[in-house]
Order: C-alpha cells, then sequence, then structure tokens
C-alpha cells in the first residue's frame, strides 16, 4: 500500500509549496528596505540582511544541487564568506559580501536550477532525499533566516517598513490558569515525522511525573506585578550567573521596553506602543524568565514536560503531531509565519488548544524551558553536525513552540531551538510550572 502523503507528486507539490512561500517571505524582508539598510549591520548580535540572502542561497545551492544532484559549485569563491562558522555575526559586514543586486541574482539562480531539479528527483534511495528531506531542510533553514531577518528588522532603527494586521482579539478566557498534567511515561521526540531535523529524533519514552502548567504564556501585565515588586533588584530570584549579569548590563525591564511616568513603552518595527497588558512577555532572556517564576513561587518547565503538554494525549495515551492533534497548522490554530507581528494577546486560539486545555504552546513566543540542550538518547547527526551536535551542552537552554515570526515547515510539536541564557533580541517568552504536590 502507497501511503498518498508519501506519494512522488504530492512530496513534489509541497517541496515547491514551501520552497516557494519561504522564498515569498525572504523577498519581502530584503525588499522593504534600501540597500543600505541591507549592507548596514543593525546590531553586533546579527548579520547585515544582504549576508542572510546570500548564506541562504549558497545552503540552497551546497545541499541540493551540489550534495543532491552532484552539480559544480557555481562560485566556489564565496562558500567561506558564507560558512556561519568561518566567521562569526560581528565580522561579516567586514567581508566582501555579493551586494544586494548580485546576492537576489544569485540566490534565484539557484532556485531556479532547484525547481528544475525537483521535477526529476525521485524521493526515495538515500536518506537525504527520503520523503523531500533535504528540500525540507533547506525550506525550514530559508524560514530559520527569515525569523532571523525580522529580529534584525526590530533591532533597526528607523521608521516602519514592515506592516502586518494585529491579531483577533483573545476569546474572554474563564478557565482555570493552569492545568494537572498526570505523571507517567510519555513518547517524546519522533522517529516518523519525515521533515523533523535531527535534534528531534529518534522517539523515546520519558517518565514524566505529574505537574502544573500556565494555560497561557506569560502575559506583560503580570511581569510587569515582578517589575513593581522590584523583582529586578531582589537577588533572591535570580541564580548567581543571571545576577551578576542583570547588574553588569543594567537590566530593569524587558528589551525595547521604556518607563514614561506611570506606564511602560516600546518600540516594534519602527513604531511605539503602550506595552499591552494581555499580550504574552517578549524579549526576556532565560535568566529573566526563571527569576520571574522563583518569584511566583514556580519555575520554568523542563523540556520534557512542556512537549508532554503539547502533545500527549491521555485518552488515547500517545503522542500527537501538535496540540490540537495530527492536522497541519492552520490560522486557527495558532500564529505563525509572520501573518502578525506581535503575539497574540493570552488566551487566543481556543481552537488550537491540547487535549488538557493548554493554549498558545505553538506559536506567538517560543518558551524558554528549564532545559539544557542536549542529544536524545540514541541521537545521530544528520546530515551534518554543525546544524545540533556542535551546540549540544549546558551553555545552551532550550526554547520550544515557536513565535509569530517562525513558519509551520519549521515548527513541530518536537521542534527544539536553543540560544543563550543572555538572549533577548529573539522572540523569546516563557509559560511557568510547578510539581504536583508543591503548594
Ligand atoms: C536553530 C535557530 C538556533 O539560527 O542559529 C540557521 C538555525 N542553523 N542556519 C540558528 C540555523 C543554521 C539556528 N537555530
Ligand atoms: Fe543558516
Amino acid at each position: 500500500m502507497t501511503d498518498p502523503a508519501h506519494d512522488a507528486e504530492t512530496l513534489r507539490e509541497r517541496a515547491v509549496t514551501t520552497l516557494t512561500t519561504a522564498r515569498a517571505r525572504t523577498t519581502l524582508l530584503t525588499s522593504c528596505v534600501e540597500d543600505p539598510d541591507l549592507t548596514a549591520q543593525h546590531s553586533p548580535l546579527m548579520s547585515p540582511l544582504v549576508w542572510d540572502l546570500a548564506h541562504i542561497g549558497n545552503q540552497e545551492e551546497q545541499w541540493l544541487l551540489r550534495t543532491v544532484a552532484g552539480r559544480d559549485a557555481m562560485r566556489p569563491e564565496i562558500d567561506g564568506i558564507y560558512d556561519a562558522f568561518e566567521h562569526p555575526r560581528a565580522e561579516r559586514p567586514s567581508l566582501p559580501l555579493l551586494p544586494p543586486a548580485e546576492a537576489r541574482h544569485y540566490a534565484s539562480e539557484v532556485r531556479g536550477r532547484v525547481l528544475d531539479l525537483l521535477e526529476s528527483t525521485a524521493f526515495h534511495g538515500t536518506r537525504l532525499t527520503e520523503a523531500g528531506f533535504a528540500f525540507g531542510m533547506i525550506a525550514q533553514h530559508e524560514q530559520q533566516h527569515d525569523e532571523t531577518m525580522l529580529i534584525t528588522h526590530q533591532l533597526r532603527k528607523g521608521p516602519q517598513a514592515l506592516h502586518a494586521p494585529a491579531p483577533e482579539p483573545a476569546p474572554l478566557v474563564t478557565g482555570p490558569s493552569e492545568v494537572l498534567v498526570p505523571g507517567g511515561p510519555f513518547t517524546m521526540g519522533t522517529s516518523t515525522e519525515p521533515w523533523a531535523l535531527d535534534n528531534e529524533r529518534p522517539a523515546h519514552q520519558r517518565e514524566v511525573p505529574a505537574f502544573h502548567i500556565d494555560t497561557a504564556p506569560v502575559t506583560n501585565a503580570a511581569y510587569q506585578a515582578f517589575i513593581d515588586d522590584s523583582g529586578y533588584d531582589d537577588d533572591r530570584w535570580w541564580t548567581p550567573e543571571g545576577w551578576a549579569h542583570i547588574r553588569q548590563h543594567s537590566i530593569h525591564a524587558p528589551l525595547y521596553w521604556r518607563r514614561d511616568g506611570r506606564q511602560w513603552l516600546r518600540r516594534r518595527f519602527g513604531v511605539t506602543e503602550v506595552v499591552p497588558p494581555d499580550e504574552p512577555v517578549l524579549h526576556v532572556c532565560w535568566y529573566e524568565a526563571d527569576a520571574y517564576a522563583r518569584w511566583a513561587g514556580r519555575r520554568l518547565p523542563t523540556e520534557a514536560e512542556w512537549e508532554k503538554a503539547a502533545r500527549h494525549d491521555p485518552a488515547a495515551d500517545r503522542s500527537m503531531r501538535y496540540p490540537w492533534g495530527d492536522a497541519d497548522p492552520a490560522p486557527e490554530h495558532a500564529n505563525l509565519g509572520q501573518r502578525h507581528l506581535r503575539p497574540a494577546p493570552a488566551g487566543s486560539y481556543p481552537q488550537g488548544e491540547s487535549p488538557l486545555g493548554v493554549r498558545q504552546l505553538i506559536g506567538d513566543v517560543w518558551e524558554w524551558t528549564a532545559s539544557d540542550f542536549l542529544p536524545y538518547p540514541g541521537f545521530q547527526a544528520f546530515p551534518y553536525k554543525e546544524y545540533s551536535e556542535v551546540f549540544f551542552g549546558p551553555e545552551h537552554k532550550v526554547l520550544r513552540g515557536g513565535s509569530f515570526a517562525v513558519d509551520a515547515v519549521a515548527c513541530r510539536g518536537t521542534f527544539r531551538n536553543w540560544d543563550y541564557p543572555i538572549r533577548r533580541q529573539i522572540f523569546s517568552g516563557f509559560r511557568t510550572a510547578r510539581s504536583a504536590g508543591d503548594a
């Protein structure tokens, strides 16, 4: 029997659609500002936008044209420039980068050849082409850089360049503020999701004791209560590293927040607004999330707790692909894909809730977890060590669930993101948890 989802024509269409969707976003993000804004470095934390653009094309050329199709390099001299490991972000503006017009031309040349290649590719035979994995990996890579570029747009000073409608106001939430996830084993990770990346594999059993988790991400209003209670001036709430970090850098509020008399303002994509109380808090680092949770008498969920809350269906005793079931994400489930340029109010997306009633696990804000980024038992680097393996270890914390800025192709119930605990330019928020039995 052939699985219709793995039928060659379906896979080809899916590859073309996801690659085309990614390119539309890349094009928008690199054409809504003038060339000087593409070549400038808006923050030492980020690459110039024109680097991301040619890097997207270069990765696509290396994996799809050279590795899958066995072609020769189109421009072998540029590989080093666009190798993220050869040059840290801060150095990239001083490299001989392709100017914007050339970068666009290169990326579109590569894409034209890839679309031709797709006409004749068999989606089986090698692990790289099985179920179109390499094409899915490259579509995800481009969408990950589209989120990176959106971060750069948020850091950029100057007038508004991007526009999007606001999310719908949240339906009134009358339910409980937390739910109990019963204890017991569940299946974490995946061995079957065809486009899952190496760090999501393999599926394995995890024992997770009973715990409570917030039904929605922590809001700006809740976070403001922490600030108002002098949370940033009380070392009881902070780890020693976190306390040293916020002292040294004079951090007193989330990134982009500014006090104006009695209210907080924040700059968002070139527009200043009053911080909306019912939106999930955004642009906090792991240390801030961890300190807030301790102040609230709670803690961050572990990565396994987060995934169990997001995927475990207690009735069927199995792990689903997403909180709402196995269907691919649709607009009624989650705020993904830069459709809106902000998270939706806490309590939104009732159709995306988990069987136990946890909302907004997917989309809106990346959620910091308590866990270090570590390999699952049986992990194998694929197809390259520099995607995940070189980042495993205690220096990176895991974030889960995706943000409004990431596309559905790069967001799953099993998807793992990671960053340093000091990072806050990313679209990061959090929710809290407590062990069952703790008051
Ligand atoms: C998974 C988001 C941490 O941006 O560093 C992009 C994704 N890897 N190009 C990153 C990635 C290679 C990665 N994160
Ligand atoms: Fe990359």
